[in-house]
């Protein structure tokens, strides 16, 4: 027997979709999957941009040569709301397919989750929101199609809602509910413009971070954290830079998934527990709202980040984590100041919002209102030159 004995945590494990497919052009073999399941219709829901488009064309040829009857159902281009989630909802009653495929960003991929479980789950969209219901599940085969390299919700077991005409973000949660498959095809990416490219990359990269150092990480969970950073880390850049880079494109979407499948089982961090109410109360989008508090969030982790440190610090290139994210952050044109979206007097409201949030609990410095405060006040301003430390600190000192 060893001397040294691992020390070991409890941990959990969770993940339900059976298959991910990788491969450019993988997208129009959607016919291929639907002909092996013996489905003979189905509804394809997608971003209401990308109607008229070739890709959507050739994909809605590729099932009907395999004599799928398919229907298109558009999303609105806003964020997912309780009437989106009634309007593919009542497509989906009328059709009865065997196959529904999601086949654009975060907000189509969760309407249609949601609008499809509530199918074998009767209830008003808003009454039925919840992490903790048994979702019983729905015969359809259901397949998400991600066109960009972000939320990961093509594996992922959650969906979030907007209350239609108000601030209140829905969220559902069940193994039910996730894609059986999910097809990644990197060409449906080329086209993203450069900032699309760094928002929606920058909360990818936020996943696979808060991720790696919640408290729920595990030997499972580490090393999909790690490849998943590895890979954004190197190709995100390239892909800001180049969109028509087939391979950073591919490289990111793999990068997006990983941390997809690590989240489920980890939640997130404080980073999120902040762009929640800064996306809810002022229409900071996601990835934005991410990448303005990771730096200050993490130099108040960062002596909490245990043996997690040196590996970071090894990822990014630099001495401390902080000012790592602060250089991918500038990197990526994201080197932006709180104070360009919400009023200072709107920072308590934040931070006892996000102080509500579940991914507080993994974080792995627990903060109270006061830290809170000067997170946001060390956020207000772009970091330029100056360490997201230094800036903490000066945070805490006029608190
Ligand atoms: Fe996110």
């Amino acid at each position: 027997m060893s001397d040294s004995q691992p020390t070991w945590v409890p941990f959990l494990f969770r993940y339900s979709t059976r298959q991910i497919k990788f491969a450019p052009g993988a997208a129009l073999e959607l016919g291929d999957v639907a002909a092996a399941r013996d489905a003979r219709s189905a509804v394809l829901v997608t971003d209401a941009f990308f109607t008229g488009s070739e890709a959507l064309a050739r994909i809605v040829q590729a099932l009907e040569k395999k004599r799928v009857a398919t229907t298109v159902h558009a999303v609105p281009n806003h964020e997912p709301d309780t009437e989106s989630v009634a309007a593919c909802r009542g497509v989906l009653q009328a059709v009865q397919p065997e196959l529904i495929a999601a086949l654009g960003g975060g907000s189509t991929m969760d309407t249609a989750k949601v609008a499809r479980i509530l199918l074998s789950n009767p209830g008003d969209v808003a009454h039925m929101a919840s992490f903790d219901r048994y979702f019983a599940p729905h015969d359809s085969l259901f397949v998400c199609i991600p066109t960009t390299a972000g939320t990961a919700s093509e594996v992922s077991e959650m969906a979030v809602i907007s209350k239609a005409g108000s601030d209140i973000k829905l969220r559902y949660r069940s193994q039910n509910m996730s894609a059986a498959i999910a097809i990644l095809d990197p060409e449906l990416l080329v086209s993203m413009p450069p900032q699309v490219t760094a928002h929606t990359g920058f909360d990818a990269f936020t996943h696979a971070f808060e991720s790696y150092t919640s408290r729920l990480a595990s030997p499972v969970t580490d090393p999909l954290a790690r490849a998943s950073l590895h890979r954004i880390l190197e190709w995100l850049p390239i892909a800001y830079d180049e969109p028509d880079n087939l391979i950073a494109r591919g490289e990111c979407l793999i990068g997006s998934t990983l941390a997809g499948v690590v989240f489920n089982s980890t939640q997130l961090g404080l980073a999120h527990a902040i762009s929640a109410p800064l996306g809810a109360m002022n229409r900071v989008i996601h990835g934005l709202g991410n990448a303005l508090a990771l730096p200050a969030v993490t130099a108040f982790n960062e002596l909490e980040l245990g043996d997690k440190h040196e590996a970071l610090c090894a990822m990014l290139g630099t001495e401390r984590v902080a000012d790592g994210v602060a250089r991918l952050r500038a990197r990526l044109g994201l080197d932006q100041g709180l104070d360009d979206f919400v009023e200072g007097e709107k920072h308590a409201a934040i931070a006892d919002a996000a102080l509500k949030s579940g991914n507080i609990t993994t974080n792995p410095r627990l903060p109270e209102h006061r830290d809170m405060m000067a997170i946001l006040q060390a956020m207000r301003v772009p970091l330029k030159d100056e360490s997201p430390h230094d800036r903490l600190r000066q945070a805490y000192a006029a608190g």
